[in-house]
């Protein structure tokens, strides 16, 4: 059988992709508990970053020592990938010498190559068109503080960008409806659309996409790779902060989250993660538990083990 990889929530079954969130709350337990678990001595995470990161690089990195294992750091400036050795020759020779590795890159197409060509698990760590390993974090967030999403409407405030991407493939996977509030020219891409559009509702005013939301979600307004359109989204944007009395118009017991970092004062109000309804540190530390249950049954499966 094909090695199985995790470039989208839609490369896993909605079941699998619940059992991973189950498996994430016990394997949180467990690290709070501070037992020690280390099915993966000696197996090595080999992690691509072409972009930024805080919580990601840390988080894999982090798991993958609790593990029992390690991880490589390997960065463009540093390596021949930045030189301009072809994608797929790095994907064959990197997946001879590691278990599994992550990447984040720009070019989603660049990401599904390198799958192909490798021989253990791919995991996308973000491109620009989907950020999976986010919305794990997140469904686990909202699932341990409100229980099941299915069937409770998200309201997703902002650009049509990566992050909102996943959250389109997270409502046919996890069963709740979303609806997108986005100026007009930032919608998502019309192919991803496409696929998910019983689904999903587009709104031109977050007043209308939040009313009675059970979960508000916004990201920053120039994605990595965007700096310099930076002051022409600010205007665009205008208008798409979410505030505290924003949401005092979602649902009683609605949450916020955001997959940071965040841009108090744009995006979102200078205090809205101090408020009561703001669930963002516990999403921020769910991604450590999200992507160890994922990094597990990668292994596992890739390793006949499952
Ligand atoms: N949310 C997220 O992916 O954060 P980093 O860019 O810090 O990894
Ligand atoms: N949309 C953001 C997410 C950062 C985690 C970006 O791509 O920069």
């Amino acid at each position: 059988m094909a090695v199985r990889h995790f470039l989208t929530l839609m490369d896993l079954s909605s079941e699998e992709l619940n059992q991973i969130l189950q498996r994430a709350i016990e394997l949180k337990a467990m690290q709070h508990r501070h037992e020690i678990y280390e099915p993966f001595k000696n197996q090595v995470l080999g992690m691509i970053f072409e972009k930024s990161s805080t919580r990601t690089r840390v988080s894999f990195e982090a798991g993958m020592a609790q593990f029992g294992g390690s991880a490589i750091f390997l960065s463009p400036r540093d390596t021949q990938l930045g030189r301009g050795e072809p994608i797929e020759d790095s994907a064959r020779v990197l997946s001879r010498m590691v278990d599994i590795i992550m990447i984040r890159t720009f070019d989603h197409a660049g990401l599904e190559l390198f799958a192909a060509n490798s021989k253990v698990p791919v995991i996308n760590a973000l491109t620009d068109d989907y950020h999976p390993c986010q919305l794990l974090a997140d469904m686990q967030t909202y699932l341990e503080h409100r229980g099941s999403i299915a069937g409770k409407t998200v309201a997703w405030v902002g650009d049509g960008n990566n992050m909102c991407h996943s959250y389109m493939n997270a409502a046919v996977q996890f069963g709740y409806h979303l609806n997108i509030a986005v100026p007009e020219g930032f919608d998502p891409k019309p192919e991803i659309l496409e696929a998910c559009k019983d689904s999903v509702t587009i709104y031109r005013t977050p007043e209308e996409a939040v009313k009675g939301a059970h979960l508000v979600v916004t990201d920053v307004w120039a994605s990595m790779g965007q700096e310099e359109e930076q002051k022409e989204r600010e205007r665009a944007f205008a208008g798409y902060q979410v505030t505290e009395a924003l949401l005092d118009t979602a649902a009683e017991d609605v949450v916020f989250m955001h997959c940071l970092p965040a841009h108090r004062g744009e995006e979102i109000s200078m205090t809205l993660l101090d408020d009561p309804r703001s669930v963002v540190w516990d999403e921020a530390e769910n991604r450590l538990h999200a992507q160890k249950a994922l990094m597990e049954f990668l292994l596992k499966e890739a390793q006949g083990l499952s």
